[in-house]
């Protein structure tokens, strides 16, 4: 399947797998990209030689490309934007904000710089400054969200934009894939599903807390500090939004989370730990390897997209 995605990042199929804070290691980006997806490291706030260490990782591990996703309000930024550089990544994703500052020195290094969409009108400017394309995120998504779904979002960034657009936020087998292209995408990010992969450092807890969700089992924590975040309902987030009602502060709030995702990623506390996973988390039934994942994903969508114009020869 090509597709401008495919062709831009010079990849199989067009899947993206989410640069996860805590999640999205070597391990995990080696084997998406092994199995013709988009492997993407997701640095967070790590230092910047960690970041060096995991994207000397997957090297080892596959010669196929892979990305790096650098969230704009780490501390070590612009440390992370220069080893980016340096060892030669050729895909960089970035997640809150604006990467003005760091485009020219990415483009003049070869790197596609692909950031992440909550709005229209930053689709717009970030293309206006030169960005590769954009990943369009509804807030089904698992993580840090904005406001609109990924069915609203998608379609008008699509016809906002001349850059491709990748769908994210709510896929989680073929029919979602297919659905977004149906919206304009040319490819999707999935983060979801990826956590539950075999190749996922996650611990089994959080996995089995995942697997075992129904639709309604999300809730969405920090709306009132400006900064959403979609996670499965435990102890946790049960405490933030009745705190968050009380009307604590922005502080208060902060240190019910810190090092929450870690503590369920590494150490599996589902009771205070921040199990982020998207609303999709409903549709996820199965541990399956990152092959195993990719392959489904692809034969249920060509499978879907065939039989669309047979459903209007019925009309
Ligand atoms: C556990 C988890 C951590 C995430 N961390 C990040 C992150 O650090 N940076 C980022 O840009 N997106 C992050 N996301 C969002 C994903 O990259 C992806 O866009 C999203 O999960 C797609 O929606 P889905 O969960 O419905 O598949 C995270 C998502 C999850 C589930």
């Amino acid at each position: 399947m090509k597709t401008r995605v495919t062709e831009l990042l010079d990849i199989e199929y067009p899947i993206i797998q989410g640069g996860m804070a805590w999640v999205a290691e070597h391990n995990l980006a080696a084997a998406v990209s092994k199995a013709g997806g988009l492997g993407v490291i997701g640095a967070a706030n790590a230092p910047a030689e960690v970041v060096r260490k995991e994207i000397r990782q997957v090297k080892e591990m596959t010669d196929k490309p892979f990305g790096v996703n650098i969230m704009l309000l780490s501390p070590a930024a612009d440390e992370v934007a220069q080893v980016v550089i340096e060892e030669g990544v050729k895909v960089v994703t970035t997640g809150a904000g604006n990467p003005g500052k760091y485009l020219k020195a990415w483009k003049e290094a070869g790197i596609k710089v692909i950031p992440v969409v909550a709005s229209v009108a930053m689709a717009k400017m970030l293309e206006r400054e030169g960005v590769d394309a954009v990943i369009a995120e509804g807030c089904e998504s698992g993580g840090h969200i904005g406001d609109l779904t990924t069915m609203t979002l998608v379609p008008q960034i699509v016809d906002a934009v001349s850059i491709p657009v990748i769908g994210a936020g709510g896929v989680g087998d073929g029919r979602g894939m297919a659905a977004m292209f149906m919206l304009g995408a040319d490819a999707v990010q999935i983060g979801t599903r990826f956590v539950v992969a075999d190749e996922s450092i996650v611990h089994e807890n959080y996995k089995n807390k995942i697997i075992a969700a129904r639709d309604i089992d999300s809730a969405v924590t920090g709306r009132s500090t400006g900064h959403p975040v979609r996670s499965l309902r435990n102890k946790m987030t049960r405490e933030y939004l009745k705190k968050e009602a009380e009307g604590a502060s922005f502080e208060e709030l902060e240190l019910m989370t810190v090092g929450s995702l870690r503590n369920a990623v590494l150490d599996g506390d589902v009771v205070n730990g921040s199990l982020m996973a998207g609303q999709i988390a409903g549709l996820i039934s199965k541990k399956q390897s990152c092959q195993e994942i990719i392959h489904e994903l692809m034969t249920e969508t060509t499978a879907l997209m065939k039989k669309v114009p047979q459903m209007f020869e019925v009309c």
